[in-house]
């Protein structure tokens, strides 16, 4: 399989809603909570998306990657925050191309966004019953913080990586 590596740009607007709704199971999109605003809900359109992409795009203060098979999304990963001093990074594979290290790949192309940019350190958040999400960073050099946050449902343990 050939993969091909992008930015998100508007014209994305239709592969992402498919991954999004597809890709993704409904777990997945509870635990892909990062890429604000962009799914924040209702979102019932790719024009819809498509205009979120746009406005998101002016607040330049992102990354967003996108993991294309062919025409499909195969898997997304952010970084969000840069200016500020906890930037923050989110990830998400399609769920019929997991375990195949592309989770690895999109958090390496991630590390070195930030690195590039000169920041220090990067943060993530999972549900912590989220397995796979916990054992990926830790593969990769996250660290739990030994914060948690108590949401209503759930509790995110913080990870940390120093770059
Ligand atoms: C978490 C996620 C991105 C991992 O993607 P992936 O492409 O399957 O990950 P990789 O194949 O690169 O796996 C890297 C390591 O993560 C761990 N891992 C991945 N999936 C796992 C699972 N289901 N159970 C246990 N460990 C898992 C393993 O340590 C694995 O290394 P190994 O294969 O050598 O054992 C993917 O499961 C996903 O998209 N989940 C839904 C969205 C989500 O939870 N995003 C994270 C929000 S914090």
């Amino acid at each position: 399989m050939r993969y091909k590596l992008r930015h998100l740009e508007p014209s994305d607007g239709r592969a992402l809603f498919e991954f999004y709704f597809t890709g993704l199971s409904k777990t997945d999109r509870k635990f892909f909570g990062q890429p604000y605003p962009l799914f924040l809900q209702p979102l019932k359109t790719v024009k819809e998306l498509r205009q979120r992409i746009k406005k998101w795009q002016l607040e330049n203060d992102w990354y967003f990657f996108l993991l294309y098979a062919g025409e499909k999304i195969v898997g997304c990963s952010m970084l969000k925050r840069c200016s500020t001093s906890r930037p923050v990074t989110g990830i998400a594979i399609h769920k019929k191309y997991r375990r195949q290290g592309l989770g690895m790949i999109l958090q390496r192309v991630i590390i070195n966004a930030a690195r590039n940019i000169g920041l220090k350190r990067i943060w993530a958040a999972a549900h912590d019953d989220n397995i796979a999400s916990l054992r990926m960073h830790t593969k990769c050099g996250y660290k739990t913080t030994g914060k948690e946050m108590l949401k209503q449902s759930h509790r995110e343990i913080e990870m940390k990586m120093e770059l």
